[in-house]
């Protein structure tokens, strides 16, 4: 399965490094760069990150043609179905629990949008990037719980019955501790007011990853409707302090 996994997203790349060296050689006039960000790792930081630009074309400074077309005011579903990976089954499947549990819909929208760092921006860190994307769109109790549901599912709270994931021991080992931030936000977090709405993302966040289970978007539509405020110019082309990041997600290859 891993293996299969692997093939699949070597495949995928080689393909993406197929098109964009036509691209670059090919008639396009313009062509996509890399971020340093999307390399890292699998190519050293510090040296050169693509082939120089060949004579006679230009980078690209907008919309990626490969990538599915955005609408001119794009919404948060628009993200969700363009630009958010296969992971929104996960979160579709946790905001799901939560509503079949009875929660009220912040916790609803906190486990739908809890992992959109995940499916649409940036692993590492994860919560806190996901919470900063959506804060100036949501209650403060959604965007806080996200940031915290980072630190928290390290620690077990048996009065919920969350106990540490088994999932967590097979992903990052046996003898993983958390760095001392998250250890550090964890203590926060669990004297906090609102502990309990990033405890339930904890808690319906393990149980979402069952397959063949597929709860659809549409059924989630009008509590975001309710609970996330949609700027009238379009998510990324308004004026907050995350709309850069949501324009880069819709146009990850614009050159600066
Ligand atoms: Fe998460
Ligand atoms: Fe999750």
């Amino acid at each position: 399965m891993a293996n299969d996994a692997a093939t699949a997203t070597a495949s995928s790349s080689e393909r993406a490094d197929a098109l964009e060296h036509e691209m670059m050689q090919g008639l396009e006039t313009r062509v996509p760069l890399r971020s340093v960000l999307f390399t890292s790792g699998d190519r050293d930081p510090t040296g050169p990150i693509q082939d120089p630009l060949p004579p006679g074309k230009h980078v690209l400074q907008g919309a990626d043609p490969r990538l599915k077309p955005m609408p001119a005011k794009p919404t948060l579903v628009d993200f969700f179905e363009r630009r958010f990976g296969n992971a929104n089954n996960h979160l579709l499947q946790s905001a799901a629990l939560a509503k079949k549990a009875g929660h009220n819909e912040k916790v609803i929208l906190a486990c739908l949008l809890h992992d959109i760092g995940v499916t649409g921006f940036i692993r590492s860190d994860h919560g806190y990037w996901g919470a900063q994307l959506i804060a100036p769109y949501v209650d403060e109790e959604v965007s806080w719980a996200i940031r915290a549901h980072q630190s928290l599912r390290f620690f077990p709270d048996e009065s919920v019955g969350y106990k540490y994931p088994e999932m967590y021991v097979r992903l990052f080992g046996e003898d993983f501790e958390p760095e001392a931030y998250i250890k550090r936000d964890y203590e926060k977090a669990r004297a906090h007011k609102w502990y309990m709405t990033a405890r339930l993302i904890c808690v319906n966040d393990i149980y979402a990853f069952e397959p063949g289970v597929n709860p659809s978007l549409d059924d989630f539509v009008d509590i975001i409707g309710r609970n996330f405020r949609q700027p009238a110019e379009g998510l990324g082309w308004d004026d907050t302090p995350s709309s850069h990041m949501w324009r880069t997600i819709m146009m990850p290859t614009r050159a600066l």
